[in-house]
C-alpha cells in the first residue's frame, strides 16, 4: 500500500476520480483541463470551470496567483483547449524590461529606428500571430509600454517603433501576475484602464494552503508521475511523514510539492520514508505546538490585528538598524526583497 490507509481516506476519492479519468481518458478524448490540471478543491474547480468558459472565447484573461500556482500551466492549457490550439502559444516575461526593450519585444521595430536596431524585429504580438501571446508578469511592464499595449488591445492595431503604418493583429491575449495588480494601480505604478481592460475575466489560483485537502492527492499524483519518468517504486511515507506534508504550508505552491515529489522518488525510491527523509523546513512547521509551549509567541485571547502587527514589528526592526533595510531584515529572518514588498504593502517609507 503506498499511503496508510488512515490517511488516505480523503485521498481515496480523489485517486478513484482519477482512476476513472484515466479510463474515460482511454475512451474518449478528454479536454486539456482533466488531463493535465490536478485539483479537486472547490475553490480550485471554480477557476477551472471559468477557465473552461474562457478557453472557448477570445476574451482576454489575467492570471493571478502566488509563485508555483500554476498560472502559465493554466494559460497553456486554456489556449490547448481554444480554437487556437494549432497555432503558436508564446510567452513574454514583462520582468525587468526596459521601456525600450519591452516596446520592441512587444510591437517589434524597422531596422534604423533606434541606435541598437540594426535589422526588422517582428515582435512577439506580430509572432504570436492568430495564437496566444501570455505576457506573465504583466505588473512588472513599464508605465508608457502599459499605454501602448492599451492601445494595441483597444484597437486590435500594433504599430512597430519606427514605423507609421499599424498593421492589424489578431492575437489573443492571457496575461499574469503574482502581484496584486489592483494594488500596483492604487501605488501608481500600474494603469488602471489597462488593469480593467486585463481583468475582463479574472482566474485568481489559490495558494496551496488554502486547498491543503488536496495536497496528498497532488503530491501523490507527482509521486507516480516521477516514477513513471525515472522507472523507480514509490517510496513508503509513514503517517507522521504525511501529516507534515499536508500541514507544512508550502510557499512555493505546487512548484514546489512537484519538485519535492520528484526528490523523494529519486533518492528514496521503494524505501520506507520518516519525518527525518524530510527537508528541515517541512519537519519543523508541523512544531507550531511546540513552538507555543516552548515559550514562543503567545497568541493573545482577545487575538489581534495581524497587518497590525506586521507593521509594527517592521517599524521596530528599521528603528533598532537605524533604517538599515538589509539588516532589519535579518532581523525579521525575511529576505531583503520580501522585507521591501511588505514596506510597499504597509506604506512604510
Ligand atoms: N493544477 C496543476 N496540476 C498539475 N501540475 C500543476 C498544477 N499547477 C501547477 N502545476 C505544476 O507546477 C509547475 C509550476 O507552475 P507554473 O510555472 O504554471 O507556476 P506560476 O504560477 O507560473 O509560477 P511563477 O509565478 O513562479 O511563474 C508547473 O510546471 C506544473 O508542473
Ligand atoms: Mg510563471
Amino acid at each position: 500500500m503506498f499511503f496508510d490507509q488512515g490517511l488516505a481516506d480523503v485521498n481515496f476519492v480523489l485517486f478513484r476520480r482519477r482512476e476513472w479519468l484515466q479510463y474515460v481518458a482511454d475512451e474518449i478524448s478528454m479536454s486539456a483541463f482533466d488531463r493535465t490540471m490536478q485539483g479537486s478543491s472547490p475553490a480550485f474547480l471554480e477557476v477551472i470551470n471559468a477557465a473552461r468558459i474562457v478557453a472557448a472565447t477570445d476574451v482576454t484573461a489575467l492570471l493571478s496567483g502566488e509563485t508555483g500556482t500554476g498560472k502559465e500551466f493554466l494559460a497553456r492549457v486554456i489556449h490547448a483547449e481554444s480554437p487556437r490550439a494549432a497555432k503558436p502559444f508564446l510567452t513574454i516575461n514583462c520582468a525587468s524590461l526596459t521601456e525600450q526593450l519591452a516596446d520592441s519585444l512587444l510591437f517589434g521595430h524597422r531596422r534604423g529606428a533606434f541606435t541598437a536596431a540594426d535589422s526588422d524585429n517582428v515582435g512577439y504580438i506580430r509572432s504570436a500571430g492568430s495564437g496566444t501571446l501570455f505576457l506573465d508578469e504583466v505588473g512588472e511592464l513599464p508605465l508608457a509600454t502599459q499605454a501602448r499595449l492599451l492601445r494595441f488591445l483597444e484597437s486590435g492595431e500594433c504599430l512597430p517603433i519606427g514605423e507609421v503604418t499599424p498593421v492589424r493583429v489578431d492575437v489573443r491575449i492571457i496575461a499574469a501576475t503574482n502581484r496584486e495588480l489592483s494594488a500596483e494601480v492604487a501605488a501608481s505604478r500600474f494603469r488602471q484602464d489597462l488593469f480593467f481592460r486585463l481583468n475582463i475575466v479574472p482566474l485568481v489560483l489559490p495558494p496551496l494552503r488554502e486547498r491543503s485537502e488536496e495536497i496528498l492527492g497532488l503530491f501523490r499524483y507527482f509521486v507516480e508521475q516521477a516514477c513513471e519518468t525515472y522507472k523507480l517504486e514509490p517510496p513508503l511515507f509513514d503517517t507522521l511523514s504525511l501529516r507534515l506534508l499536508r500541514e507544512y504550508p508550502w510557499p512555493g505552491n505546487v512548484r514546489e510539492l512537484r519538485n519535492l515529489a520528484k526528490r523523494m522518488v529519486i533518492l528514496l525510491g521503494g524505501r520506507d520514508v520518516t519525518p527525518d527523509n524530510l527537508p528541515a523546513e517541512i519537519r519543523t512547521a508541523g512544531t507550531v505546538s511546540d513552538a507555543e509551549s516552548a515559550g514562543g509567541f503567545r497568541l493573545p485571547a482577545e487575538g489581534i490585528v495581524m497587518d497590525q502587527l506586521e507593521a509594527d514589528v517592521i517599524r521596530q526592526a528599521l528603528a533598532r538598524t537605524a533604517g538599515n533595510r538589509s539588516r532589519a531584515a535579518r532581523l525579521l529572518g525575511i529576505s531583503r526583497d520580501t522585507l521591501l514588498y511588505r514596506l510597499k504593502k504597509h506604506s512604510i517609507a
